[in-house]
């Protein structure tokens, strides 16, 4: 008798240590324990939904500011449920190698990761910036595994469609304009010719620049590496070859000289929506929403999606997007995904996770403060 009800009240005591020790509704903005009661250490990320499985990429930081660049690479937590996350390690290691481009004191981004049906590989990319170069080098690195939680080997970083025009820039564009230089920044003039393609003829031979990032699959397999290039002032949407690892040189200009960063798609009801945030670095600004018939435009701007106080449409409830996430069997949840950066301590950035709320046919954004996915259909 004893014995037994010593098993019963161990049990009792893990079952409530463990349920204590969970996130069981998700709580934006507050501290959200993974199954060790750590901070989920995964920022700028995004999920990969895998054989029943959720698995969120981030930024691993470190619990101090921007000057302290990436020490770790990229983590890689799992969950059934959403709520639950077990660190599953760091999937993309920084190369002990001072030679190495991915050597300790660079800076990984907005890690987004993709699974090849043909290859049967996992593809990551990110932006990648050099060590002790500031956010000067905008490339953006490939890192490819056989396994969803890695190690991921690391295969090379680049400025995209090098020596190629887009798609859908003319060719009285490609030949004639201003140059860099010969215009007062952010004059009217300067935001006339940096809508005209000033910065892609300039980056042309070497490649544009890449720097917020995201990846999305299309509906025919095709992935599309989205990414904010010209100075960050135009989204550029560039197809990726059919097994992931680089680019088919393929590529379009999206709402060019619009400064829009933080990228994150989401197709649905056969629309594909822009999210976006304005660039004012770590702090936060009005999210924006645009939304087209096809992935590579034209998209036509909605406006700010969220519907809050002032304060919090001011700042996208304190917060810039990094992906949307379709969660699996519910057709009623789709996810905002947003962090709060904290640039004194990255690592303690929080993550805003907000259900998407239909209004007139269009996404919108409400806050909610505790909710979980068992809530919706
Ligand atoms: C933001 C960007 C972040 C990070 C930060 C650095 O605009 O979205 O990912 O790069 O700038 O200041």
């Amino acid at each position: 008798m004893k014995v037994l009800s010593f098993v019963i009240i161990s049990i009792l005591v893990c079952l409530s240590a463990k349920s204590q020790g969970n996130n069981l509704t998700i709580k934006s903005g507050e501290v959200w324990p993974d199954t060790d009661g750590k901070h989920i250490n995964a920022h700028g990320g995004g999920i990969l939904y895998y054989n029943g499985t959720y698995y969120w990429f981030g930024e691993a930081r470190l619990p101090r500011g921007e000057k302290e660049r990436t020490k770790q690479g990229v983590s890689c937590y799992s969950s059934k449920d959403l709520l639950t996350w077990k660190n599953e390690g760091i999937a993309l290691a920084v190369i002990m190698d001072t030679t190495s481009l991915l050597q300790p004191g660079c800076v990984i981004e907005r890690p987004k990761v993709i699974y090849n049906k043909k290859t049967r590989k996992f593809v990551m990319w990110f932006h990648h910036e050099l060590k002790g170069e500031g956010y000067k080098a905008a490339l953006t690195g490939a890192a490819v595994s056989e396994t969803i939680t890695g190690p991921y080997k690391y295969l090379q970083s680049l400025r995209p469609n090098a020596g190629i025009w887009p798609v859908n820039m003319s060719e009285e564009q490609q030949k004639t304009g201003s140059k860099e230089g010969e215009l007062k920044s952010w004059s009217d003039e300067w935001r006339q010719a940096v809508k005209n393609g000033m910065f892609v003829r300039r980056d042309f031979q070497g490649g544009q620049m890449s720097r917020d990032m995201t990846l999305f699959v299309d509906k025919d397999g095709k992935a599309w590496h989205i990414h904010s290039a010209e100075e960050n002032m135009t989204l550029h949407f560039s197809e990726l070859t059919d097994d992931y690892l680089s680019f088919t040189g393929k590529y379009y200009r999206v709402l060019p000289g619009e400064s829009n960063e933080a990228p994150a798609i989401l197709y649905k009801n056969r629309k594909y929506y822009l999210f976006s945030s304005g660039t004012t670095g770590w702090k936060p600004n009005p999210g924006r929403l645009a939304v087209s018939g096809k992935i590579t435009g034209d998209y036509t701007p909605l406006g700010n999606p969220c519907r809050g106080t002032d304060e919090e449409n001011k700042t996208t409830f304190g917060s810039q997007s990094t992906y949307i996430l379709k969660v699996e069997g519910k057709k009623d949840l789709t996810i905002f995904m947003a962090d709060r950066w904290k640039p004194e301590n990255l690592s303690d950035s929080r993550h805003i996770w907000l259900p998407l709320v239909w209004e007139n046919g269009n996404p919108v954004l409400k806050w909610k403060s505790e909710w979980k996915p068992d809530e919706y259909k």
